[in-house]
């Protein structure tokens, strides 16, 4: 038996229309990195259990390990690499450098996305808050108190409506 013939998938990321041909069972996060060059998303565990390929989909943070790339069909897509503001570092990432939020960096972009997730929706996280949403992504070496004072810093630049990146809807 053959593999099933590949399909054309037609979505935005970050703001801009992508038409790619993909096998149905590519994953979102391979999709974004090998078929559309976006490799700030990154892959950790591929079982939905670090977060690290966290991005944003229709205004909620998802795992692009466990969708299919077939099913971000006419979706709006946002990868860290839309958290810029114009040409500089967005508040969330700016508040990350301040902190020293990261050690390798490998966890970085799918924090950024969960944070940016939950400080759109809600800038007014308290610290308990901004916890809870974070503990689904796995940080092996911060020890998520620089993480945790940045995504708080960064809040009044979201409550100013400054936080929004490229579009993601
Ligand atoms: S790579 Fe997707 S959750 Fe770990
Ligand atoms: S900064 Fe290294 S895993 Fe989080």
């Amino acid at each position: 038996m053959g593999n099933p013939p590949a399909r054309t998938v037609r979505f935005t990321v970050n703001g801009v229309p992508a038409t790619v041909e993909v096998e149905p069972r590519l994953t979102l996060a391979d999709c974004l990195r090998h078929a559309l060059e976006l490799t700030g998303t990154h892959v950790g565990c591929e079982h939905g259990v670090c977060g690290a390929c966290t991005v944003i989909v229709d205004g909620r943070a998802v795992r692009s390990c466990l969708m299919l790339a077939v099913q971000a069909e006419g979706c709006a897509v946002q990868t860290v690499e839309g958290l810029v503001d114009g040409e500089a570092l967005g508040p969330l990432q700016a508040a990350f450098r301040r902190h020293h939020a990261l050690q390798c960096g490998f966890c970085t972009p799918g924090m950024l996305m969960t944070s940016h997730a939950l400080l759109s929706s809600e800038p007014d996280a308290d610290v308990a808050r901004v916890r809870e949403a974070l503990s689904g992504n796995l940080c092996r070496c911060t020890g998520y108190i620089g993480i945790v004072e940045a995504v708080l810093d960064a809040r009044a630049a979201y409550k100013a409506g400054a936080g929004k990146g490229r579009p993601d809807r």
